[in-house]
């Protein structure tokens, strides 16, 4: 199945998916394709480094048309022949046109456990509401914003010594993990949408509650 992950900045989950696929643990899944809305993402030079062709779609032209800029979007993915599409840390919503031509093809990692804590800057929201653990989640995009079937979630404590930074980065490593499983079961045609659920069909469990060995708190 041709692949295209859509980013913005950093890229460090993009990173994982072409690290998993390098040693084998996707398969069925070609990562045809990198598709930036950002000239200078970073994660563009990264994806170059693996090999994998990029491609900037510039936003400028399209301002307050998101139909427009997502129809461009889609041309340049059918041109490709892409069949699936990765967003990782893709900075826009999504229009009807992108939606409607990939109908349960679209997924996203999102940093909280959904539905807590949606939209921007959710470890933050995390902590100002004092919750005891978050974690991240893939999820199907469907019209509104982080509220698609849930695939997959893991779960990370919260600490009280926490800042935004530190739980970030805890909750990244498992975003890192979950987002190239996600897809793999996506590509191997392991995953069945029914209603809001998501059926895995795979060995593994689809809750994952992982407490590091350095996340524990030091006594
Ligand atoms: C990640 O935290 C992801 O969950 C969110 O945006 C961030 C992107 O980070 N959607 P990166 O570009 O993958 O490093």
């Amino acid at each position: 199945m041709r692949v295209a992950i859509l980013v913005s900045g950093r890229g460090s989950n993009m990173e994982a998916i072409l690290k998993a696929k390098e040693s084998g643990h996707i398969p069925e899944g070609e990562i045809a394709m990198v598709l930036s809305n950002k000239k200078d993402a970073p994660a563009l030079d990264k994806a170059r480094n693996f090999g994998v062709k990029t491609v900037f779609v510039d936003q400028k032209p399209f301002k307050g048309n998101r139909e427009g800029y997502d129809s461009e979007v889609l041309r340049v993915l059918r041109e490709n022949n892409i069949e699936f599409i990765v967003l990782a840390g893709f900075m826009r919503i999504l229009s009807p046109v992108l939606l409607d031509a990939y109908i349960n093809r679209i997924i996203n990692i999102h940093p909280a456990l959904l539905p807590s804590f949606p939209g921007l800057h959710s470890q933050k929201q995390a902590l100002d509401y004092g919750v005891k653990v978050s974690g991240c989640t893939v999820h199907f995009v469907d019209k509104g914003v982080d509220t698609g079937p849930i695939i997959l979630q893991a779960v990370v404590p919260v600490f009280s010594e926490d800042d935004e930074d530190s739980l970030s980065e805890r909750i990244l490593k498992y975003e890192h993990r979950l987002l190239p499983r996600a897809l793999d079961l996506a590509t191997r045609g392991r995953l069945r949408v029914r209603g809001r659920r998501v059926l895995v069909d795979d060995e593994i469990p689809e809750v994952q509650y992982h407490v590091l060995e350095n996340d524990k708190r030091e006594s």
